[in-house]
Parts: structure tokens; sequence; C-alpha cells
């Protein structure tokens, strides 16, 4: 057992609370409090509760109890203590092993281990240095699609704009393949990611694995949609590894995730699987694909809502972009932008696309003073945690400045703990360096090359829930820049 998890399990006794001793709403038998949640608004059901019974609370999800805790410290111990003391919930490992997608998100223990050293090497810095030249041109391609969406007076769909490109991105990153989804017209490789989670989403929160015995027509959409996935993974799967025959040094000196774990099985150096490989393709091609896309949706959510901090982002861009005037930025120009990476800071803290984690308890324990057995689910609500005035001050409101104004921060509370949008501990998002990039490769690209002033939102924005939460109703008129 971890030092952590000894920690928590030291004041294991009888005068703690048991579960259904917290406080939480009512339910009814059998189903809980299942009556009162709505998988697209959960985080906001989940938030209200915890506004109403505090930082420890239980829901029950059908006849078991959950355990859902908005505080920092305890939510930082937990994600610090897995894969030995907690886990991912078991029901995300079945989902994903019904779907041949249990790769490195829901996998747990020695195989988690080898999936993750895999995947964090072929994410890390070093080898994102050299794809910059394709990156760029990916995010030159959103230019064009977004000046034509100009010429015609078209409103743009962000989202599905941005999932275009942050497949293509994850692609070229992790498989060193071009799939030019951006100019690609009618459908693409999305339409068959996009069945994935909003489907997984509602399976966990399942009292059982109720779709191994009902099939909805849904289950039977995603069933072809997986088996196209399959199709169009095997496609570039032969593709790598005809690339590896062809250049042999590859095999000892792989450029991407696929190179490497199709060199490691070639080499007999470990027992990963077809199913491996696909599993893990899936989960990147997925984990990649959302996450970035719905950040970056936020964002320009903010820019129009805020239209004093898109000058200020403006002129920043425009002053580190001066020595070439250059419509999009060098590498090394993106890392000189404090105000540009405040203000996404402030867009994660208010909207993170994963609003809360769950875990699950590997061993007896106890959080907030009171018993948990083991295998126990607990969410934590990392967004409610970063909106507290005792983490951070005036919390609920929109203030990019609070993370640059660094004498503030010494008289008030800015506590970065509680700020975790990538989450924590070793299973911190491997992806975050490569979303980071593409975040400021784009926001950079809209300020330079488009107006803010004919940027008009359409309808209220709602956020949404399908795994990742994402802006409901954003659509955007953007115009080519016509100031200087
Ligand atoms: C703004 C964009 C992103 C956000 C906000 C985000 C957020 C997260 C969060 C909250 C987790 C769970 C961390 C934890 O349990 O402590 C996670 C895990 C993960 N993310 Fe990301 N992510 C983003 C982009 C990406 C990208 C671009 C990739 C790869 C292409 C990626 C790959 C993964 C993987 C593989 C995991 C599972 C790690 C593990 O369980 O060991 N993510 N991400």
């Amino acid at each position: 057992m971890s030092t952590q998890n000894a920690e928590l399990d030291t004041s294991v006794s009888t005068s703690l609370r048991k579960i259904h001793e917290l406080p939480g709403p009512l339910r009814l038998p059998l189903i809980g409090n299942l009556h009162q949640i709505s998988p697209s608004t959960l985080h906001l059901t989940l938030e209200d509760w915890a506004d109403q019974y505090g930082d420890i609370f239980r829901v029950y999800f059908g006849p078991r109890p959950h355990v859902v805790i908005a505080e920092r410290e305890t939510t930082q111990r937990i994600l610090r203590d897995r894969p030995d003391g907690f886990r991912r919930t078991s029901i995300l490992e079945k989902a994903a092993t019904d779907l041949h997608l249990n790769g490195v998100f829901s996998r747990e223990g020695e195989l988690w281990r080898r999936h993750r050293a895999i995947v964090t090497k072929s994410l890390n810095r070093t080898k994102l240095k050299p794809l910059f030249p394709k990156l760029q041109m990916m995010v030159e391609r959103l230019k064009r699609r977004w000046e034509h969406s100009s010429d015609q007076a078209q409103s743009v769909n962000v989202c599905s704009d941005l999932m275009r490109f942050t497949v293509d991105v994850t692609m070229q990153v992790a498989f060193g393949i071009d799939p030019n989804t951006q100019e690609t017209e009618g459908p693409v490789i999305q339409r068959h990611l996009d069945k994935v989670f909003p489907i997984v989403h509602r399976r966990v929160y399942l009292p059982f694995p109720v779709w191994r015995y009902i099939r909805l027509p849904s289950d039977y959409a995603l069933k072809s949609a997986l088996k196209a996935l399959r199709e169009e993974v095997n496609g570039m799967v032969r593709a790598v590894r005809q690339r590896m025959e062809a250049n042999p040094r590859l095999k000892d000196s792989p450029t991407n995730f696929l190179e490497s774990i199709l060199s490691e099985i070639d080499q007999g150096a470990s027992d990963f699987s077809d199913d491996d490989v696909f599993a893990n393709a899936g989960t990147l091609l997925l984990a990649g694909e959302d996450t970035t896309a719905n950040t970056i949706a936020w964002c320009i959510h903010y820019l129009m809502r805020y239209p004093e901090h898109f000058h200020r982002m403006r002129s920043e861009v425009d002053e580190i972009a001066a020595s070439n005037s250059a419509a999009i930025l060098e590498l090394e120009q993106t890392n000189r932008l404090p105000f540009l990476d405040a203000f996404v800071n402030e867009v994660m803290r208010l909207k993170p696309v994963a609003p809360f984690i769950a875990a699950e308890s590997n061993t007896d324990t106890e959080i907030l003073g009171c018993q948990i057995p083991k295998g126990t689910t607990i969410h934590m609500l990392t967004r409610k945690t970063a909106m507290k005035d005792s983490n951070f001050i005036n919390a609920d409101l929109f203030q990019p400045e609070r993370w640059l104004n660094t004498e503030a921060q010494r008289y008030h509370p800015h506590e970065r703990q509680a700020f975790i949008p990538f989450g924590s501990g070793p299973r911190l998002c491997p992806g975050r360096n490569l979303a980071l990039f593409e975040i400021r490769m784009v926001l950079s690209m809209l300020c330079r090359n488009f107006d803010l002033d004919t940027i008009h939102g359409t309808g209220e924005v709602n956020e949404r829930l399908a795994f990742t939460m994402m802006p409901e109703n954003l659509t955007v008129n953007l115009r080519k820049r016509r100031s200087s």
C-alpha cells in the first residue's frame, strides 16, 4: 500500500460516518437518485447538490451509493494515490473492454503502466517539436476554412471545424498520418468517433452493465461505427508497417505512438496484441479530439463575451508576430504569450471540459471523516473546487489577470492545486503539452486573421456533458480581419 493510502487508512474506525449517514438528495427504492439525473447535465446537478449538502455527500446511482466530494486536498490525495489506492471505475473498464477500447485511459495496474509509458513517450515535447511545420500547415488549413466561411458570409460551427482540426493533429502526432479531414467534404472519421463518447458516458452511470443484456438502436449504431473505426485503424497500421519496412531505422527510433507499439510487437519485446494497438489508437483519437476542440470553442465563447480581452490578446499576438509579420506564429513565438495563456487558464477554470473526475477505492479507506468501503465510486467535483472563494479570490468572476498578477496572488487566495483541468498525479493527462500547443496556435491565428467586432453568437450557449463538457449552440460569424 502506498504512503498516501496509508495516510487515508489510519483513521478508519467506527467513529467515522458511514456513507448512508452522509447528507444527500432524497432517493427512491432501487433507482436511488437516477430519476433526478440526466447524463448531459449531470455535472450541474452534482454541483448544485454540493451547494446544498457541502464538501462531501452521497448520491445513489441505482441501489449503490456513490460519494461526491468538492475539496481540494482530498481530491489531490486521491488522484495521486493511483493506481494503488484508487483506480478509474470498474464500470468504465467494462464499458471500454466491451468496445475493444480498453487502452491507457481505462486500464489498471501493470498493463496501465506499460500502455502509459509508450503513450507518454510519444507525446512528449521532444517528439512534438519536429512536427511543428506539419501542425502549422494544419492551422493554415483551418484559417482557409474559416476564410472561406467569411467569403461566403456563412456562420461557422466552431466545434465541428475544430474537431476536424484536432483529429488531423492527433493522427499526425500519434500515427504519422495526415488524413486532411479539414479539406475533405462530407463524412470523415469523426462521424464514427462521435458515436463513442456519448454512449460510454451513458453506460458509466448505469448500476450494472445493462448493455450486455438489453440492446438499444444506438448500441447497434455504435457497433457499426466501431467496425468502421477498426477498419480505419487497420488501414493506418498497414500504412505504418509499410513505412517501417521501407525505413527500418524507424524500428529503433520510432517517431510516434503507432511506430513505437508496432516496433515493440515486431521485435517480440512485448506481448501487446492487435487489440491493444486498436484500443490505444482509439483512445488517443477520442482523448485528443473533443477535449482540445471543446476547450478552444469555450475560449472563443469567452472572446465573444469579452471584446476587451480579445483586443488585449490580439495586441500581444501582433507584437510577437511583428518581426516576421506572419499570419501564423512560429513555435518559439507561441511560448511568449502570457496574456493568452492566462486567458486560457481562466477559461479552463470556469469551463473545464472535464468538470469532475471519477475514481474507485481499491481498499477500505477514509475520506473526509467517512468510512469508504473498497469498490466505492467517488466523484471529485474539480470545477466546483476551483470556483470556491477560499481557493481563488472572486472565484465566480472571469478574470484572466488573476494568472498574471503575482503581487495580488501573495495577498489573496490563489491555490494552483485547486486548478487541475488536466487531472493530477500519475494519471495526469499525457496530451496536455500537445493540447496547449494546439490551443495557442489556433487562438493566435484567430486573433491575427479574424475580426471580433463581427463575431456574433447565436442563442444562449449551454453546457452539455457527453463525457467531455461542450458548448451547445455555439455558432459564430467569423469575418476576415479588416482593422490593422
Ligand atoms: C484541453 C485538452 C485536454 C484536456 C482538458 C484533457 C484533460 C484530461 C483529464 C482531466 C484527464 C484525466 C486525468 C486524471 O485522471 O488525473 C485526461 C487523461 C488523458 N488524456 Fe487528456 N486532456 C486534453 C487533451 C488530450 C490530448 C490532446 C490527448 C492525446 C492526444 C490526451 C490524452 C489523454 C490520455 C491518454 C489520458 C489518460 C491518461 C491515463 O489514464 O494515464 N488528452 N485528460
